[in-house]
């Protein structure tokens, strides 16, 4: 590869979880420390960062159709760097198939991004998959992002290896942030205009820790300790795994008034022979006395879950067990996908693939489902009063978006600004948001 300009400006696309969000945030913030700014709205980017995600459906060739398609309006190609969990689990083959790349970069190994860039300018292409045991919060810069709203990944990497799933591979084992780097980047967020923050994890109930007197803490001692932080007033966490949830993280959902009344756990599917054959080590008996204790401390609170249709050998009689199942949860909003074969993982080779057209139809009924649940729940917060925290701008000018304590979205108009926590009474209810009307005038 020739020598390159060194680039003045970088878009970082992110694609999948929040996870990717955060990391893609913090690449950003590393870019900035060396002087790159972000590119405008618009213009084209000295330097783009994919930011990759590999859990379902064809990621790999998508990444390559993005390099194929990266183009700066003379005709050249931007600086490339591949990061995310396409490039920990395909880094060489990106090598060696698309000569425009010049870093590859995976999720444990993004902190060296800096140096990276260096070789590349000098024309040496750079390839970092390495999964270090020692955290790469500790070189990232000191956050300083303006938002009203943060996410802050506390946890990573997972060790559940349910079969279908391809991040045990590629994000490795679980990792926990130590408590006292949390509570520091909490105030560094909230210092930052953060009145929010989404705490992070690939399976976030399992972070694991030492309070500052070296007592054993699990995420609800955490949560009580950043419930701490002044004008931190509202703190969420995902993504949970039912078999990591202990009784302190259930028991602040009924104490901790800066909890949102929110959980987010992932069933897969309500069958006991499908969930053991997909390793997820609970059945759905399990997982409903479950909701059960949470809802006993929380009885508002709102429920979202992860389903897939269509795991290999998944019988019409399993498939309607999980209908069952969502009805007698009722969750409030729900993720959805069809079994997508990861290469590498055991379910990709077993047995009772399902067909196509089996799965667009078993995915149709089922979403179906939840779209009623999410309707019925929008439909029966009218009437209730809450606080919104104002996020964007609406389409029309005086209207305001954000988000209930629920997570649902809420519009009204006012004359507000982003940032400000205002109270509203929920009006009409929409299939994917609520129409608000403002009590109290914003409080800057
Ligand atoms: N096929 C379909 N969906 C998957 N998920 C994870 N792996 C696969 C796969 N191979 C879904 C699960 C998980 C969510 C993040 O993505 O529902 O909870
Ligand atoms: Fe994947 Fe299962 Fe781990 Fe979630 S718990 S990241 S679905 S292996």
């Amino acid at each position: 590869m020739k020598p390159q300009t060194p680039p003045k400006t970088y878009r970082v696309k992110s694609f999948g979880c929040q996870m990717n969000v955060y990391d893609g945030e913090r690449m950003g913030e590393l870019l900035a420390e060396k002087g790159i700014t972000p590119a405008q709205e618009g213009e084209e980017a000295d330097l783009v960062v994919l930011n990759t995600c590999h859990i379902r459906e064809k990621a790999a060739e998508k990444v390559y159709s993005d390099i194929g398609r990266l183009k700066k309006p003379d005709g050249s190609k931007p600086m490339i760097a591949v990061a995310g969990c396409v490039a920990q689990a395909e880094g060489e083959e990106i090598m060696e198939r698309a000569p425009s790349v010049s870093m590859v970069v995976g999720p444990q190994a993004y902190h060296r991004l800096p140096d990276m860039l260096d070789k590349a300018v000098k024309g040496e292409r750079a390839t970092d998959t390495d999964m270090p045991a020692i955290a790469k919060f500790d070189s990232l810069p000191k956050r300083k992002r303006r938002s009203p709203t943060a996410f802050l990944t506390v946890q990573e990497g997972c060790d559940k290896f349910c079969t279908y799933c391809v991040v045990p591979y590629t994000r490795g084992a679980e990792i926990s942030r130590p408590y006292n780097d949390l509570v520091e980047e909490a105030y560094k967020l909230v210092e930052a205009g953060a009145r929010e923050v989404t705490l992070l994890g690939q399976n976030v109930n399992a972070w694991a820790g030492e309070d500052k007197r070296g007592a054993k803490a699990g995420l609800g001692e955490l949560i009580h300790r950043l419930a701490e932080v002044d004008g931190l007033e509202r703190i969420r966490y995902t993504t949970s795994h039912p078999n990591d949830m202990d009784e302190a993280l259930i028991e602040a959902h009924g104490t901790c008034d800066k909890l949102m009344p929110y959980l987010h756990l992932p069933v897969q599917s309500g069958n006991d022979r499908v969930l053991k054959a997909m390793n997820r080590a609970h059945t759905a008996e399990s997982y409903l006395r479950l909701l059960e204790r949470f809802r006993a401390v929380r009885p508002d609170i709102a429920l979202s879950g992860d389903f897939i249709v269509g795991f290999p050998g998944e019988s019409e009689a399993e498939f309607e067990d999980t209908l069952s199942l969502i009805d007698e949860v009722h969750y409030s909003q729900a993720f959805s996908f069809k079994y997508s074969p990861r290469p590498g993982t055991p379910a990709a080779t077993m047995a009772g693939q399902i067909p196509e057209e089996v799965m667009k139809d078993r995915l149709a009924r089922l979403q179906a489902r939840l779209d009623r649940d999410q309707v019925a729940f929008n439909e029966a917060c009218v009437g209730k009063r809450c606080q919104v925290l104002v996020e964007r701008k609406g389409k029309r000018p005086g209207q305001w978006l954000g988000k209930s304590p629920w997570l649902t979205s809420v519009w009204f108009e006012a004359n507000a600004q982003i940032g400000d926590m205002v109270e509203v009474e929920l009006v009409e209810a929409g299939p994917n948001s609520i129409a608000g009307r403002l009590i109290e005038p914003a409080l800057a």
